[in-house]
Parts: C-alpha cells; sequence; structure tokens
C-alpha cells in the first residue's frame, strides 16, 4: 500500500513538472507577445527591426535574465539602452524568469 501510494505520487509530481513546462513555454510565448518585445526583436526573436538591434533567441537564460536585470535597474546602460528600459518598467521579475527561459528555448 505504501509503494502504491509513492508510486502514484511520483506520477502525479511528473504529471505536474511536464504540465508546468508546458504552462512556461506557453507564458513565455504570450509574455514576450504582450509586452511588444516583438515590435523590436521579431516574433521569433532573431529578426530585430535594426541590424543594431540584438538577436535573443536561444541565448542562455542566465545571461538573458541577468541583462534585463541590469537593463530594468540602470546598470547597463549604453546609447542604446534608453530604447528597452521603459519597456523593463513594466515587466517584473517572474516574468523576467519566465521571458528567459522563454527564448532559451528558441532556436
Ligand atoms: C523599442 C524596441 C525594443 C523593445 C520593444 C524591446 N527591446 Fe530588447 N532591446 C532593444 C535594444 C535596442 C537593445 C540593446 C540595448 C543595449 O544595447 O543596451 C535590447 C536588448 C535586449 C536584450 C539584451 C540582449 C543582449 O544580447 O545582451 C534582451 C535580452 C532583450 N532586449 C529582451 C527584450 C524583451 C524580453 C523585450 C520585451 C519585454 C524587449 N527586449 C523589448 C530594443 C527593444
Amino acid at each position: 500500500m505504501v509503494k502504491l501510494i509513492k508510486l502514484s505520487t511520483a506520477f502525479a509530481t511528473s504529471i505536474i513538472i511536464s504540465l508546468s513546462s508546458t504552462a512556461i513555454a506557453a507564458d513565455g510565448a504570450a509574455t514576450y507577445t504582450a509586452k511588444g518585445c516583438p515590435a523590436c526583436h521579431g516574433a521569433d526573436a532573431k529578426s530585430p527591426i535594426l541590424p543594431a538591434y540584438p538577436k535573443i533567441a536561444g541565448q542562455a537564460k542566465e545571461y538573458l535574465s541577468q541583462q534585463l536585470k541590469d537593463i530594468k535597474s540602470g546598470a547597463r546602460n549604453n546609447g542604446q539602452t534608453v530604447i528597452m528600459k521603459a519597456i523593463m518598467a513594466s515587466v517584473s521579475e517572474d516574468e523576467i524568469k519566465t521571458l528567459s527561459k522563454y527564448l532559451e528555448g528558441l532556436k
């Protein structure tokens, strides 16, 4: 009986894990669109509207989230950062995680 409970708990956990990773992918795409990111970086995150804007698809999530935090806080501030800083004001820490994970998963 105990063994059965353990097994079903493991099964339920694996379902929850697979469901939540699907949810992250869906959330990521929705957040990317809702926040207006495609306007500059392209729908696929690798077709920026200007050559000077970065391609961000497939970049490591650790790097992406650090850059997004630095743009938001003002720690990153070069001639172009101002273009994105206003957008980051409406992006939360949680959304940074969701977006970074989503972008890392793109080819
Ligand atoms: C108005 C145009 C614009 C929009 C909208 C925009 N970005 Fe950007 N983004 C830029 C520009 C320009 C840079 C380069 C900034 C710099 O050089 O510091 C940049 C930089 C970045 C970087 C750093 C890339 C790197 O290689 O270091 C990431 C990540 C990023 N944007 C993600 C996003 C996400 C996610 C959104 C939506 C929440 C978004 N951007 C919305 C223009 C935009």
